[in-house]
């Protein structure tokens, strides 16, 4: 049970469920990544390549997730976005526009339509929760009365409308995350970016700003493109995900798509932080199926759910499938969850098989993985007990 999802074999979506009408009206570009290279030389003359041959297209209005590991080079990937770091070779285009060919007022009107969240949230201490925030238009210049309105709606939109006047230091994570949003989303951008925004904190503050990020997703129609090292951040709220690995895209593509079938080692690595093991007791009791003696056994199979069928998981039928004369089936591990729509996840299903039934026990294991894998996407023998 080291790689859960080795030898899997994944059905094609239905084309119903590969063309949304929401997966249609984001056909434009926000941000493109065409064959960035970004190498960091020191003083000392020592080259590191920090990012190689990465091409991506983010569309407008979704929520793009790029996750890899610490130092996979998403920050570098993130901060040529809004120019703060320029590629070696390659080109970022932002709504078209290339971004290295920027003058300095250039990249001041771009950063205007960027925002950006930090995970450290970057507050300024001696300032209150409304001077953070209004910050960046005080810097533009914009009229006093327009920056306390602006402020105030945001403070609204983000749930603090109580600690307008407050500082900092008496604020929770959640709360200073909040600000940092509020003042990210001061100049009316159509880019968000998030750097590990929920990294410093809690799982339920996570889920709450989470939850906050889909909710201005979707009102303020603005694409959000957010860097983690968590699954479970690309599972709550992105459309698209890119796996990045030393500096390369190792894979990408919608959410449901690369959790259903994941195709490259680095993606399963991350994946199992999110799937249930088997449970220890069970695992202790289970033996190899090639070891199977004369005698009743229940077998234990392994059935999943990648999400690449409309239809949800018919478990009558496999219970049905599965049921040999009356013997018995029983789902003792495991469950399905939905990501965007598409049900998936994984059962852990005990199927008796009898001596003397229907032939040798190999043969009747055979047979029952064929029925099986009629219910689901892939279906693998995991042992006996
Ligand atoms: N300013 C820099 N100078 C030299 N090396 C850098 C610089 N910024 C990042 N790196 C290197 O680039 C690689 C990717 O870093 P980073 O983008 O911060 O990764 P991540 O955000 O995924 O943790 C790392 O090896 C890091 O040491
Ligand atoms: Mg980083």
């Amino acid at each position: 049970m080291t790689n859960l999802f080795e030898g899997a074999q994944f059905i094609e979506p239905a084309p119903s469920l590969a063309s949304s009408p929401a997966e249609v009206q984001k056909t434009q570009a926000a941000v493109v990544f065409d064959d960035i290279g970004k190498v960091f030389t020191s003083s000392k003359g020592v080259a590191t390549a920090a990012l190689a041959n990465i091409t991506l297209n983010v569309a407008r209005g979704e929520v793009f997730g790029i996750i890899g590991r610490s130092g996979a080079g998403k920050s570098t990937l993130l901060r040529l976005v809004n120019g703060l770091e320029k590629p070696s070779s390659g080109a970022v285009r932002v709504n078209g526009v290339s971004v290295g060919e920027l003058d300095e007022r250039g990249l001041v009107t771009l950063r205007r339509r960027i925002g950006m969240v930090f995970q450290h949230f970057n507050l300024l201490s001696a300032k209150t929760v409304r001077e953070n925030i209004a910050l960046p238009l005080k810097i533009a210049g914009t009229p006093k009365a327009a920056i306390e309105r602006k402020v105030d709606a945001l403070l609204e939109l983000v749930g603090l409308s109580d600690k307008r006047d407050a500082y900092p230091a008496s604020l929770s994570g959640g709360q200073k995350q909040r600000v940092g949003i509020a003042r990210a989303l001061v100049t009316d951008p159509d880019i968000l970016l998030c750097d590990e925004a929920t990294s410093a904190l809690d799982p339920e503050t996570t889920q709450a700003i989470l939850a906050l990020l889909r909710d201005i997703n979707r009102r303020l129609d603005l694409t959000i493109v957010l860097i983690t090292h968590e699954m479970q951040v690309i599972r709550e709220v992105c459309d698209t995900v890119a796996v990045i690995e030393r500096g390369e895209v190792v894979e990408s593509g919608a959410v449901w798509r690369v959790f259903g079938s994941p195709q490259h080692d680095a993606t399963r690595a991350l994946l199992r932080t999110l799937v249930h093991d088997l449970p220890a007791d069970l695992a202790a009791r289970v033996k190899p199926v090639h070891d199977i003696a004369q005698g009743d056994a229940n077998i234990l199979l392994d059935v999943r759910f990648t999400g690449a069928d409309s239809r949800e998981p018919d478990l009558g039928g496999l219970t049905n499938a599965l049921s040999v004369d009356g013997s018995r089936v029983s789902f003792v591990h495991g469950g399905i969850d939905r990501i965007q729509g598409h049900a998936q996840g994984r059962l852990v299903v005990s199927a008796e098989v009898r001596a003397g039934a229907e032939g040798a026990l190999q043969h009747q294991v055979a047979a029952l993985l064929e029925r099986a894998r009629r219910f689901a996407n892939h279906v693998e023998v995991l042992g006996y007990v």
